[in-house]
């Protein structure tokens, strides 16, 4: 980070693991100036199949943590994970009134003005598309198209792992469920990535899918509306720099953000250090 007198507070990214790079990606890419601080909770991941309360608890942990540091206290937070959003963040909104938080969730809209057959697939943790928040997103937009919602167990832990070969067993069996895919009459034409480690399985994906079918993700409107939400930008003299903290094992997130951003700092070498900041846990089998 630039020196303290001069720096920026940074903005505040978590998610359940390591699938909130993918929205770190496109912040960095349209807030290049600014500093992040990015929490992966993977000691406490995958969050898709606890209930609620225990990602509402996480969400307000990481939250006090990230706003409780005067050397790090952020100036916005995104919510870098649907399923996290659809539990928590109208409670975090008024738990800290004061902060602009910003969350994700499934990109149904932007799927709708893509598709032309009408058919939609939605990909997502069993949390997110259980929550009221996303019934009442789909319910809201369901004269538009036909939503096929596929809830996609293990595939969020599987990419968190790296187990490739997991990976796309799961990706198999998830696109076959939601029946036929293509560009046909019919056929299930958009696919929507309604969980942010999804991106990270495109390849895998789009490989099996075939080149018709579009994979949606709401990175980049996520990206927009933070800067819309920030009061002020960072200076335009530096590249912006980021932090990166993990509940879990710490070579899980260095060699993620390595792998997908070409980021290569070391996990909670930061002012604090982790284990100060945060309660580590091992992995669970
Ligand atoms: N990345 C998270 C999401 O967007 C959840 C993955 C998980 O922990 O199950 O929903």
């Amino acid at each position: 980070m630039p020196e303290a007198a001069q720096r920026k507070p940074p903005i505040g990214v978590f998610d359940s693991g390591v699938g909130g790079l993918s929205i770190l990606k496109a912040l960095q890419a349209e807030l290049p100036h600014e500093n992040f601080i990015y929490v992966a909770d993977s000691g406490f991941a995958p969050y898709g199949e606890r209930d609620q309360g225990f990602v509402l608890a996480r969400a307000r942990v990481i939250t006090r943590q990230l706003l409780r540091q005067p050397e790090l206290a952020i100036q916005a937070l995104v919510v870098a994970c649907n399923t996290a959003t659809a539990a928590a963040i109208h409670l975090l909104r008024q738990d800290h009134p004061e902060l602009p938080i910003i969350g994700v969730e499934p990109a149904l809209r932007p799927a709708i003005a893509l598709s032309r057959t009408g058919r939609i697939g939605v990909m997502a943790t069993r949390g997110t598309l259980n929550s009221q928040k996303f019934k009442t997103l789909q319910a809201g937009l369901a004269e538009q198209a036909q939503f096929i919602c596929q809830p996609c167990d293990g595939l969020a832990d599987a990419i968190e792992r790296h187990d490739t070969e997991q990976m796309t067993a799961l990706c198999v069996q998830y696109t076959q469920a939601i029946g036929r895919l293509g560009t046909g009459p019919g056929e299930v034409d958009t696919l929507v990535l309604g969980c942010t480690h999804y991106p990270f399985a495109s390849q895998q994906l789009q490989a099996l899918v075939g080149p018709g079918v579009r994979l949606v993700d709401n990175g980049a409107p996520v990206a927009r509306q933070t800067r819309r939400m920030l009061s002020s930008l960072a200076p335009e003299s530096a590249p912006g720099e980021c932090l990166l903290f993990s509940t879990g094992d710490p070579a899980i997130l260095q060699n993620a953000a390595k792998r997908w951003l070409g980021l290569d700092v070391p996990v909670g070498a930061a002012p604090c250090g982790s284990g100060a900041l945060w309660e580590r846990r091992p992995r669970r089998d």
